[in-house]
């Protein structure tokens, strides 16, 4: 795959949508989505509607991607989906440890690390998502955090497998809460993460990594949050649930790209 046009976009649809319902706002987004030369968007729906979104954005250019994946290529594992059957169904995407996944269902570094290769292993091109919770940051830990959720879930990756990751940041208070971080906090965690590459891989790759920005994104906060220097993009959850909604995110991200 090509490299991605900045910014890249994500809608992260959650538990959300019904297959019919899922081609609906996949149409309602390919109707009105901005050229592919001005935005990457990517659409993340529930599993059980991959294959209808995907057959949707046929020939649109907006690509598709899974929510999450198991290490396993196959197996007795019910119930989980593996990188193999979600790059059948349509993905070239997949995101890996969100920060619902790690709170709900146990999900840790050392996991991340496992589905990360299994991904790419396959081609896939994971959306890592780290992010401090409220606690971490009253305890001035958030950047520790980060440092140890990069270090132990993606810096044993080769450089040429790093390249094809895309990195989330997401604030746990900021997740479904309508408070986002500011401008301010998410560039000096975006800014930081940076250097942290740069440290383990290099400049160059540094300077060529996606870095997202997640967390009660909205059309109103997208211009200001996508001006920092390190936002690459956005990864959107409540707000990516209606078409109109989720392009005017987009449309302000490239607006603030042209200069
Ligand atoms: P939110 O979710 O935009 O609803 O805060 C973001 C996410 O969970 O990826």
């Amino acid at each position: 795959m090509k490299d991605l046009v900045r910014p890249v976009v994500a809608g992260n649809w959650k538990m959300y949508k019904t297959i019919s319902e899922a081609r609906n706002l996949a149409a309602e987004v390919v109707k009105q989505a901005p050229a592919p030369s001005l935005a990457t968007i990517i659409l993340i729906p529930p599993f059980t509607a991959i294959q209808e979104v995907k057959k949707t954005v046929s020939k649109s250019g907006i690509l598709v991607g899974g929510q999450d994946l198991f290490w396993e290529e196959e197996g007795a594992f019910t119930g989980e989906i593996s990188a193999i059957q979600l790059r059948e169904a349509g993905c070239d995407f997949v995101l890996v440890g969100h920060s619902e996944r790690r709170q709900f269902f146990g999900e840790t570094d050392e996991m991340v690390r496992k589905k990360v290769q299994a991904a790419r292993q396959h081609e896939l091109r994971p959306i890592v998502c780290i992010g401090e919770n409220l606690e971490d940051r009253k305890n001035g830990q958030t950047l520790n955090k980060i440092k140890s959720q990069l270090e132990n879930g993606l810096f044993n990756l080769p450089e040429e497998e790093f390249r094809m990751v895309i990195l989330a940041y997401e604030p746990i208070w900021a997740i479904g809460t309508g408070q986002n971080a500011t401008p301010e906090q998410a560039e000096e965690v975006h800014n930081y993460i940076r250097q942290l590459i740069a440290s383990r891989y290099g400049k160059n790759v540094s300077a060529c990594a996606i870095i997202l920005y997640g967390g009660s994104v909205k059309p109103a906060n997208a211009f200001s949050l996508i001006k920092e220097k390190d936002v690459d993009g956005f990864l959107v959850g409540g707000a990516s649930l209606k078409a109109e909604s989720f392009l005017e995110i987009v449309r302000e991200a490239s607006r603030s790209k042209e200069g």
